[in-house]
């Protein structure tokens, strides 16, 4: 780190790629130095609005010693090999969900991570919506008692892909369960733990995307036999839909958006007489009306920057890890086959 800032440099400068830009450029502690893309000129246009330098390509761009940290956001087909040369060449990478294609692919960057002594962090940003953080801090007060079950949905129509890469599966491992629905499988495992055992089902009948699930139904188990549900899909076709329902021995929480909403009721007792309140964040959803969901996905990225900065130094963190994308890989592809003990 310079100083108390953290230098990064950018690999893909598409539509994620601007928002990361964005957060950036509202931070303190972080800073964008140098950015690279295989398209030339959305490099340099990005480079010009954020006045940061260009590199004509990734080695030039992981030579430079001013840079500590890379952010990886180009199509998921790209990441295990851009991720290992990153960490190869002693940089941090945080890379964009998700973490890889497949679980081969993604064991592969974790082992790259641990033999580089490196972090590597997987872009799970919903961690850091403000319904999540305080599911996440109502969760942990203990407020509903004991987990008991999970119960999780994403969803919006594939109609609204405006990269054909989302659903090929060459690119992208798989349908919605790569997708949306990886940031699902993420929170789900946040809240359950680790899962042991996945059931699953997938069904493409809708969109006749080859090797792409339309939708994805998958049953986890931790090793307390504690259960999830989850369901990610590319037909919800009345907007987009994220929601997350945690219930425990006295109550139930769940986190939503968009509008952003925790909603929770509790008893005393199991059983017993409950209350219920909820969490609005007006101030939330009047930006997200005024400057649309993308400005709340920016709010997101820098609060994940910050945890992905204090895990660095080695501070508790909230980031997601390059073990958490692999496990959260696992159950899409785990749900794929049907059925399957997971052993990471
Ligand atoms: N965190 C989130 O909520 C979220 C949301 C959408 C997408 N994503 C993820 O972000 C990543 C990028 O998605 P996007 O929507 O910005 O895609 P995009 O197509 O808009 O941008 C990708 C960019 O990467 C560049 N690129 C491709 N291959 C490259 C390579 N080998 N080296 C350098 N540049 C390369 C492309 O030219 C393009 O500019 C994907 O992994 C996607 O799954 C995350």
């Amino acid at each position: 780190m310079a100083g108390s800032t953290m230098r990064f440099g950018l690999i893909g400068c598409g539509a994620i790629g601007e928002l990361r830009a964005q957060a950036l450029a509202q931070m303190e502690a972080c800073q964008l130095v140098a950015v690279t893309d295989v398209d030339l000129v959305r490099g340099k246009s990005l480079s010009q609005r954020f006045n940061c330098s260009m590199e004509a390509d990734l080695n030039l761009l992981l030579k430079r010693d001013d840079i500590e940290a890379v952010i990886v956001s180009t199509p998921p087909s790209s990441h295990a090999e851009i991720g290992e040369a990153a960490l190869q060449a002693g940089k941090h990478v945080l890379c964009e969900k998700p973490l890889t294609r497949t679980v081969a692919e993604s064991k592969q960057l974790v082992k790259a991570a641990e033999k580089s002594g490196k972090f590597l962090g997987t872009g799970f940003n919903y961690r850091f919506y403000p319904s999540v953080l305080k599911a996440r801090e109502l969760f942990d007060s203990g407020l509903i008692g004991e987990l008991d079950h999970i119960r999780s949905y994403a969803g919006y129509t594939a109609a609204d892909h405006h990269q054909a890469w989302l659903h090929d599966a060459n690119v992208m491992g798989g349908g919605a369960l790569r997708d949306n629905g990886i940031h699902l499988i993420d929170l789900t495992l946040y809240f359950l733990g680790e899962a042991v055992q996945v059931k699953g089902f997938t069904s493409e009948a809708v969109w006749g995307f080859e090797d792409c699930e339309d939708n994805g139904f998958a049953l986890l188990r931790n090793p307390e036999g504690k259960i999830a549900a989850l369901q990610a899909s590319w037909t919800e076709w009345r907007g987009y839909k994220f929601l997350i329902d945690i219930y425990g021995t006295r109550g139930a929480i769940r986190a939503s958006c968009f509008p952003m909403l925790t909603q929770v009721t509790w008893a005393e007792t199991t059983g017993g007489r409950t209350q219920s309140k909820s969490e609005y964040f007006p101030y939330i959803q009047v930006m997200e009306k005024l400057r649309s969901y993308r400005w709340v996905v920016v709010q997101s990225f820098i609060r994940e920057f910050e945890a992905f900065t204090q895990a660095v130094q080695g501070k508790p963190s909230e980031i997601a890890t390059g073990m958490d994308g692999l496990r959260a890989v696992a159950v899409g592809e785990a749900t794929s086959l049907g059925e399957k003990v997971l052993e990471l």
